[in-house]
């Protein structure tokens, strides 16, 4: 079944053009990886697929709500982990605070934070900030989990736990769109991928159909990943 599908979607910012015609579909249960240089228009993609942004034209098609996990936590900072987890789902959502809470700790005990719920964010490092984060879309019951970078802010040691954390979610076959530097990681996890340049989706495929790809814009962000 199809959950989500963007047709012929367009974004300017004034003059600059950052998303120029983006068609895609994600099926229930599949993981979506988007790779390609900075300024290639990932976030503003994925900002627009979770209504943060507006497209200028273009469709958004999708069943139920979306999560999206950000780059830099975006937790709030003067609240404990349990109400970053559960404010949402309570407030918003209007749904009954024990069945949250109850939620929420199983969660936290999936991310293996159970003794961390009275913790304050600036208390945890930043690959715990991380799974909070995580469990706090996970705790809204998207239909699919939007990342974007999700470890591009962390030290390397703890960049692992996160992936690994996602590839749990990939094994309970949670729908997922996930932009990302990790090459291996993606090429991995994912069931297709999309690679974007100057607004396009320039290259997609299953991860040996992009990985083979000899589109030269490719081969020369590829390339810089091997080098270092
Ligand atoms: N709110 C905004 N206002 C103006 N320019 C923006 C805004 N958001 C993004 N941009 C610009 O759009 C381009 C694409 O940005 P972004 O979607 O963040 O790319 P990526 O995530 O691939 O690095 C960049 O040139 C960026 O500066
Ligand atoms: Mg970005």
């Amino acid at each position: 079944m199809k959950l989500f599908e963007m047709k012929h979607i367009k974004k300017s910012f004034g003059s600059l053009e950052v998303l120029k015609d983006i068609s895609l579909e994600v099926e229930e249960g599949e993981v979506l990886s988007i790779i390609g240089p900075s300024g290639s228009g990932k976030s503003t993609l994925l900002r627009c697929a979770t209504g943060l942004e507006t497209p200028d034209s273009g469709e958004i098609i999708k069943q139920g709500d979306v999560g999206l996990v950000f780059q830099n936590f975006n937790l709030f900072p003067h609240f404990s982990v349990l109400k970053n987890i559960t404010d949402a789902p309570i407030k918003v959502q209007k749904r009954k605070k024990d069945e949250v809470y109850a939620q929420a700790r199983k969660l936290l005990k999936q991310m293996g934070l159970s003794d961390r719920e009275n913790a304050y964010p600036f208390q945890l490092s930043g690959g715990q900030q991380q799974r909070v984060s995580i469990a706090r879309a996970l705790c809204m019951n998207p239909k699919i989990l939007f990342f974007d970078e999700p470890t591009s802010a962390l030290d390397p040691e703890l960049t692992g736990e996160i992936l690994k954390v996602i590839r749990d979610l990939a094994a309970e076959h949670i729908t997922m769109v996930i932009v990302t530097h990790e090459m291996t990681f993606a090429r991995d996890i994912s069931d297709h991928i999309i690679f974007m340049d100057k607004g396009l989706i320039a290259v997609e495929g299953t991860p040996q159909e992009v990985f083979a790809s000899d589109h030269v814009r490719m081969k020369e962000f590829l390339g810089k990943f091997h080098q270092g």
